[in-house]
């Protein structure tokens, strides 16, 4: 069984997200979407609260979709969850410098473990959790950039 993983820190979930989750689907018997709980970043929303966001917007939880988080190293959760591949989306040439560090810092750790890299549909390839946020504390549109949930759940953070 081809187990892949589709991590981030998914802070909100965006539309970006959601195509690469769907077609990430396509590409393995199982996959693990896990929010990471990254202690360096600040992010807006808790991990419980982007668990919900992708539980609710994914609407995939079954055999074949599990959606965890994880804390520390990624490749030593890969490896507790067998999973043999790391999924990531490339959304410009801008992502790529990034990705690629990342991508070989991992196969340094892990060589056992890929990491696959899936182009954003251009539609999506502008949009970022960050310039999101950003739109929306500045009260901006974001309706076509984030699922109905998320929307919803940024308006009440940004209202208070
Ligand atoms: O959505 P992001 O913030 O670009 O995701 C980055 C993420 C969470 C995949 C990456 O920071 C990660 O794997 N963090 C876990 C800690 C780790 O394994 N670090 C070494 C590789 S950077």
């Amino acid at each position: 069984m081809r187990i892949g993983i589709y991590p981030g820190s998914f802070d909100p979930l965006t539309n970006g997200h959601l195509d690469i989750t769907e077609r990430a689907k396509k590409i393995c018997d199982k996959l693990i979407i896990a929010v990471a709980k990254n202690s360096a970043k600040h992010p807006l929303f808790s991990v419980d609260e982007r668990i919900g966001m992708l539980r609710e917007c994914c609407k995939c939880e079954n055999d074949q979709v599990e959606i965890a988080s994880f804390e520390g190293l990624l490749v030593d959760f890969c490896r507790q969850k067998g999973v043999s591949f790391i999924i990531r989306g490339l959304r410009a040439i801008v992502d790529f410098e990034y990705e690629y560090a990342i991508a070989l810092l991992n196969k340094t750790l892990a060589p056992e473990i890929e990491t696959m890299f899936l182009l954003s549909k251009s539609e999506y390839s502008f949009i970022s959790s960050n310039m999101v946020k950003e739109v929306a504390a500045y009260g901006g549109d974001i309706t076509s950039l984030v699922p109905q949930f998320v929307h919803k759940k940024l308006r009440e953070k940004y209202s208070r």
